[in-house]
């Protein structure tokens, strides 16, 4: 039980990974709160914890709207009593052709991915200061590196500078003892993945992907658990590629060994 006591924030948690790190962060014994701008979804995890027998609160709000987040962190000072991690989460693409995109349209996905990003590091930084520490994890994507699949050039340059974030805030922080990472999933099985692929483009992903199948949300709470647990407490400013091997960037292993076998 490595976080007994711990007070965490997940943003984006009402699905997929954010759902998975809540659960992970409340079976290691955090209270959570629940953040998603779909109330049902917050309230349903929120009950999940509790099951858990650990507090949870649901907060609807918009991570990319400044004052909806610091209402957000004021009330889970005042009803869970701190904040020690928060879990930035919450974040979308779609696949637009960079011809076919309006200006608003890349306003929103930097502005969620980005913006709510540091919306919510801004915000806790004073509870965490309080608290004499904290962790923050960022969820970028393998994109941040790379490219996206299913989302946009948006998306992509939004991940970027999620990482570029992440660096330059934890040399900040560093002396406040915050820590500021992140994660990069490659493609995971959640939702927003289920609702982008086409009939039966998972499985032929997977068949890609060195380790032999698709990543799932609790791969990458895993992740985010090492970043919050006292084993990463000298680990700042880093990211973690948690994507089955695929950025080797050798897409056929069928080919690879073949070609090793012949010679
Ligand atoms: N699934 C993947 O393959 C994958 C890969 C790399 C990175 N990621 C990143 O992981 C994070 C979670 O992805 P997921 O696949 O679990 O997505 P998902 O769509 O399944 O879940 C995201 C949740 O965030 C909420 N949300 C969206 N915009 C929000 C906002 N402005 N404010 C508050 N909540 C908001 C949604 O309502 C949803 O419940 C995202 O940042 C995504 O970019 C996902």
């Amino acid at each position: 039980m490595e976080q007994q006591g711990k007070i965490a924030l997940v943003t984006g948690a009402g699905q997929g990974i954010g759902r998975a790190c809540a659960v992970g962060l409340a079976r290691e014994g955090a209270d959570v709160a629940i953040n998603d701008l779909r109330e049902e979804r917050a309230l349903a995890v929120a009950e999940e914890v509790r099951t858990l027998g650990r507090r949870a609160i649901a907060v609807t709000a918009d991570v990319a709207d400044e004052g909806q987040v610091q209402a957000m962190v004021t009330r889970i000072v005042a009803e869970l009593g701190g904040l020690d991690i928060l879990v930035n989460n919450a974040g979308f693409g779609r696949p637009l052709l960079v011809e076919d995109m309006s200006h608003a349209e890349w306003d929103r996905i930097v502005d969620v991915n980005l913006g709510g990003t540091f919306n919510c590091a801004r915000a806790a930084i004073r509870p965490m200061r309080a608290r004499g520490g904290g962790r923050i994890v960022n969820i970028a994507s393998l994109a941040a590196k790379r490219m996206s699949y299913f989302g946009g050039a948006d998306y992509t340059a939004s991940k970027a500078g999620v990482l570029g974030f992440t660096r330059h805030l934890a040399f900040e922080l560093a002396r406040d003892r915050i820590t500021v990472n992140a994660v990069c999933p490659g493609l995971t099985v959640t939702p927003l993945a289920e609702s982008a692929a086409r009939p039966g483009e998972l499985e032929l992903l997977a068949k890609r992907i060195p380790l032999g199948r698709l990543v799932l949300p609790e791969h990458i709470a895993d992740a985010v658990l090492f970043y919050c647990s006292p084993r990463a407490e000298m680990v700042t400013g880093t990211s973690l590629d948690v994507d089955g091997g695929i950025s080797l960037g050798m897409q056929d292993m069928e080919a690879y060994f073949a070609a090793r076998r012949r010679g």
